[in-house]
């Protein structure tokens, strides 16, 4: 008899790198459905850096935190393997908020058809979290113009690949900021790419300058790190600076001082964060935005895949180190 398998949240991190302390794989039975349900078995599990904060203690954030003995949250796509649900037949392709786990048994709330014919990778690199993610924050949130300077921080990673080619297709001079030579090649030479910075390298500020010679008017924050300092004092005046995340803090106990205010005044910029979940209702119209640019070829994307449940756990490590070449998936 298939059994499923699940990974349970019972340790919050406290700083470093995730390890497997902080869960335990469990074996269940999976339950007969009662009337109105169906059982889906997940193929492909995305990993998002979002899961640090999902799994720290703070309840004043935008979702609430995994409670401890609970199934780690993750969104996935699978298949309905049985089914007492009128809207629900076996063999429908689904994607929701499945968690780290194989099975589980809903009454469809929150779980969509996947209609696409596209494999679940193409899907979720995307038309999930990172399109929507990089529609969202760029096009609606920073405005984009023809002629402007955008740079983008996390610039190979999945939500900033598609904001730097969101943006190149709408004429815009594109930096992208990167953490290796060969991430740098890619978003320039395969992306399209005006011009990549890597944030280890020297003389951060003189490459600043070569490449945003007329200052920067947009910049899509996806990292923090010190390199955000230097990009806020090249902000030009009306600038517009899109908080989408902030990955350089998000092991750490304390958050990194931000840049000063004086330029906020100075250069009179628009700061705005923003998270996905208040958009979720908008998902219909963010996908008809994006979708002209994918069938125009001007996304490319690249899947990183792990395989099996429980590599998930040291998946995570790979958003710290940029280990991560591409959207993270993990294959079930
Ligand atoms: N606001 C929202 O609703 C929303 C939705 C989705 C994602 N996000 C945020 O968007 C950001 C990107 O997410 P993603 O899924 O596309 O991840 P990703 O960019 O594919 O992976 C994270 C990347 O961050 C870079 N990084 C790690 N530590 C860093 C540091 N100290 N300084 C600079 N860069 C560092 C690494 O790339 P390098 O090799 O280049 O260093 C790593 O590959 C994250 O901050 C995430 O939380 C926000």
């Amino acid at each position: 008899m298939t059994r499923n398998t699940a990974i349970n949240l019972i340790q919050r991190p406290t700083g470093g790198p995730i390890n497997a302390k902080l869960f335990e794989v469990v074996q269940t039975d999976i339950p007969a459905l009662s009337e109105g349900e169906l059982l889906v078995k997940q193929n492909h599990m995305s990993l998002d850096p979002a899961m640090f904060g999902w799994m720290s203690p703070d309840t004043n954030s935008y979702i609430p935190p995994v409670a401890l003995g609970d199934v780690m949250r993750s969104s996935g796509i699978g298949e309905v393997v049985e089914s007492n649900h009128p809207n629900f037949k076996i063999g429908d392709r689904v994607m929701g908020m499945m968690g780290w786990r194989t099975h589980f048994v809903t009454n469809g709330r929150g779980i969509n058809k996947v209609t696409a014919p596209l494999p679940d990778e193409a899907v979720l690199s995307i038309f999930a979290l990172p399109g929507l993610t990089a529609t969202q924050g760029l096009l609606n949130i920073g405005k984009p113009k023809k002629g402007e300077t955008i740079i983008v921080t996390g610039a190979a990673g999945s939500v900033g690949s598609i904001v730097g080619q969101l943006a190149k297709a709408e004429g815009l001079n594109v930096i992208g900021v990167v953490g290796s030579e060969e991430k740098a090649n890619w978003i320039v030479n395969e992306l399209g790419f005006d011009a990549a910075i890597n944030y280890k390298s020297e003389d951060l500020d003189a490459q600043l300058a070569k490449h945003a010679a007329n200052g920067i008017d947009l910049y899509f924050e996806n990292t923090g790190g010190p390199i955000q300092h230097l990009i806020f004092d090249r902000m030009n005046a009306h600038g517009r600076v899109v908080v989408c995340g902030l990955i350089a803090d998000y092991s750490k106990q304390v958050a990194s001082p931000g840049p000063s205010w004086m330029n906020v005044i100075k250069r009179r910029l628009t700061i705005q964060g923003f998270t996905m979940p208040d958009h979720f209702h908008e998902v219909p119209a963010l996908l008809e935005q994006l979708t002209p640019y994918v069938m125009a070829g001007k996304i490319k994307h690249r899947t990183h895949v792990l395989n099996g449940l429980e590599s998930a756990i040291g998946g995570l490590n790979l958003f710290f180190s940029g280990g991560n070449k591409g959207k993270l998936i993990v294959k079930l």
